[in-house]
């Protein structure tokens, strides 16, 4: 059985999910394909991927039952907006090849334009009044960036996507989160992000993390999966990415070993309050050349 997390708005929502971020067109379909197979039952994408048509032909080779998969995506920041937001769920939808997307959240705060990040926003809002969508959020929100929506806008996000890994845990974003009842969702949850190859040198990876590794030692695991239980027991949603077939099915064997509170503990301690992705405030999402193709 998927276990699953209750979001505020009463849909069930599946912890554990698959990331398809870098995964190239041709692979992703497969990869998706994989995925549902080894039981996965969210698969998180992005219109700003290019992969969206690739998740939906994963989704119809895979067997399974659309009903029973969770499916989300993010608008990308160049289709903010009211308008233009609607239409993003059109086209995502389309792409998909579905009527309805599981959760629709916007990939971006815009703090240089947050009128259009309300905009999207209160797309979203009457995309949910209208069923299309089942459960809408955010992603990359700071604190500040979740006050100034909530002073504009009707619903609290479902959730709200963020980087956060052993590494960097954004304790007060996960607290903003927590007082409003929105969940998080890790992205790189296994700290892709710290040995991503050409994101810069000297980065080091959480997954040869010897703390990390100690403790996947004592359960006869590997790194990933001590940090993927780590934020599950922690409440987190998490969708790590991986095109290999045996990494897919061992990201989602995560279920039957337990950490205790010591070994929690000494994970959170890892935290470098550095992130690896870029900083919401201090980049212009708008100069990433990206336009969302039509179909
Ligand atoms: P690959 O696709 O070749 O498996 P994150 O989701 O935290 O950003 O991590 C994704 C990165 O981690 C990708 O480079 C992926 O490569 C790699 N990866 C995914 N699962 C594992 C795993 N179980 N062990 C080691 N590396 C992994």
């Amino acid at each position: 059985m998927t276990e699953t997390i209750l979001l505020n708005n009463g849909v069930r929502m599946p912890s554990a999910g698959f990331g398809v971020f870098q995964s190239a067109p041709e692979e992703t379909a497969i990869a998706v394909e994989t995925a549902l197979k080894a039981g996965y039952r969210l698969v998180d994408t992005a219109a700003g991927y290019g992969n969206e048509r690739e998740v939906g032909d994963g989704l119809r080779r895979s067997g399974v039952d659309r009903n029973d998969v969770f499916l989300e995506t993010k608008v990308w920041v160049s289709d903010y907006g009211f308008d233009e937001t609607l239409h993003a769920f059109d086209k995502s939808a389309s792409k998909f090849g579905v009527s309805q997307i599981d959760l629709l959240i916007l990939h971006q705060p815009m703090p240089q334009h947050f009128d259009r990040t309300i905009g999207a926003y209160r797309a979203l809002e009457r995309l949910l009044a209208d069923g299309k969508v089942c459960a809408i959020g955010v992603s990359n929100f700071m604190p500040h960036h979740l006050a100034a929506l909530r002073e504009h806008t009707e619903i609290v996000p479902a959730v709200n996507q963020v980087e956060l890994h052993p590494y960097f845990t954004q304790p007060a974003v996960q607290r903003a989160n927590a007082e409003l009842g929105v969940v998080t969702q890790a992205w790189s949850p296994i700290g892709g992000i710290t040995f991503y190859p050409g994101w810069g040198e000297n980065r080091v990876s959480v997954l040869e993390d010897a703390t990390i590794g100690g403790i996947a030692a004592v359960h006869s695991k590997t790194a990933a999966q001590v940090m993927l239980r780590w934020h599950l027991q922690q409440g987190r949603s998490v969708i790590p990415k991986s095109t290999n077939p045996d990494r897919i099915v061992q990201n989602f064997d995560v279920f039957e070993f337990e950490l205790d509170e010591d070994e929690l503990t000494a994970i959170d301690a890892l935290d470098r309050g550095v992130r690896g992705g870029p900083d919401p405030d201090l980049v212009d999402p708008m100069t990433f050349d990206v336009e969302i193709a039509e179909s």
